[in-house]
């Protein structure tokens, strides 16, 4: 029943580590086990948890570094911190960083999924309080801050419209529900949003960047997303934006996330930006067909891009084409019998 849900234990105490995997194998949870804060920090980069285990205490350091860095990505991820001591500043500080709940050794191991439930249902609840309509009241003011950014870019004017019309045709293919259709809109017309702190020269350079210049342009992401994340409702659209330069590889920036870790909407933003690009005259090249960008994600499907995704969006782009094709026709039709 619960085989759909995968729960990270970081534990280092042999005993515990093995009564809690089996516990949680009992009840059916898909559950991955490491000892060290490094395989942790190493593993949640790859495998897209939906609930993490964490021993305070671990042998290269405390769970709070992995917190740390879990909340950088996964704003929302329920992670419970297992502890033997009754440090009243230990909870405090945890909570303080992010902590959902917290286990007090020695537990009875019958709790476990009543905890687990408890946290993934109150993640389930506070998904469902971020409704778009709380978000509406702020597209005014989004769309003024993109002319702003947009104006300092001329080469990109109308690029997050474009590639926010694109990302809607991608949500309504993939039956995306009303909420993520939203977050994904807002997302993809902010996801650049980081590059108003951009030095002008930088953002309007033709030739190619220096490795400073290039290692400040790839900042952007995160500038944004912590410019975003500053409006609670609109956490999620923040992790979007923070993850729309990372790679199905692993080799992006700036978390180097790996596969489904990758939020999907996050994916999905990643192609239809580059699409965008493509198709869109920069300072440094020219822009390029519709067909030869398609191929081009089509090379990086598995690599840069979701292959699942690039398949629907070559579909849905397919589908736009035809439709457009078929239009032409009818008004070169009409343009005839008109004289
Ligand atoms: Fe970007």
């Amino acid at each position: 029943m619960n085989k759909d849900k995968t729960i990270l234990l970081v534990e280092d105490e042999q005993i515990a580590f093995h009564t809690i995997l089996e516990t949680l194998d009992f009840y059916n949870y898909r559950c991955h086990g490491v000892t060290t804060l490094q395989e942790a920090l190493e593993i949640i980069k790859k495998v897209p948890f939906d609930l993490i285990l964490a021993d305070y205490m671990l042998p290269d350091g405390t769970c709070l570094e992995l917190l740390d860095a879990v909340r950088k990505f996964r704003f929302d991820l329920p992670f419970v911190v297992i502890t033997a001591s009754d440090d009243t500043e230990i909870i405090h500080k945890a909570l303080d960083r992010g902590a959902s709940d917290f286990l007090k050794k020695p537990f009875n191991l019958k709790n476990l999924p009543s905890i687990i439930e408890r946290n993934l249902e109150r993640r389930r609840l506070e998904q469902k309080k971020n409704s778009p309509q709380k978000a509406t009241v702020l597209l005014k003011t989004i769309k003024a801050l993109i002319a702003a950014l947009e104006a300092k870019d001329p080469y990109t004017s109308g690029h997050s419209l474009r590639v926010a019309r694109h990302a809607r045709m991608m949500a309504i293919a993939l039956d995306l529900s009303e909420e993520e259709q939203f977050t994904l809109e807002l997302a993809a017309i902010l996801h650049d949003i980081g590059k108003i702190g951009m030095p002008d020269y930088i953002l309007n350079k033709a030739s190619h960047l220096h490795e400073l210049e290039y290692r400040i342009a790839k900042e952007h992401p995160i500038v944004g997303s912590n410019i975003v994340g500053k409006i609670d409702e609109l956490k999620e659209v923040a992790a979007i934006i923070r993850h729309h330069h990372e790679r199905f590889d692993g080799s992006g920036y700036p978390d180097g996330l790996q596969g489904e870790v990758i939020p999907r909407l996050a994916r999905i933003l990643t192609i239809v930006d580059a699409y965008e690009s493509i198709v869109s005259r920069r300072v440094y090249r020219d822009a390029k067909s519709s067909e030869e960008a398609l191929h081009e994600l089509a090379k990086s499907a598995g690599t840069q891009f979701d292959p699942e995704l690039v398949k629907v969006f070559n579909a849905v782009m397919h589908s736009e084409l035809a439709g457009k094709k078929m239009r032409l026709k009818i008004e070169d039709f009409t343009d005839i019998s008109d004289t």
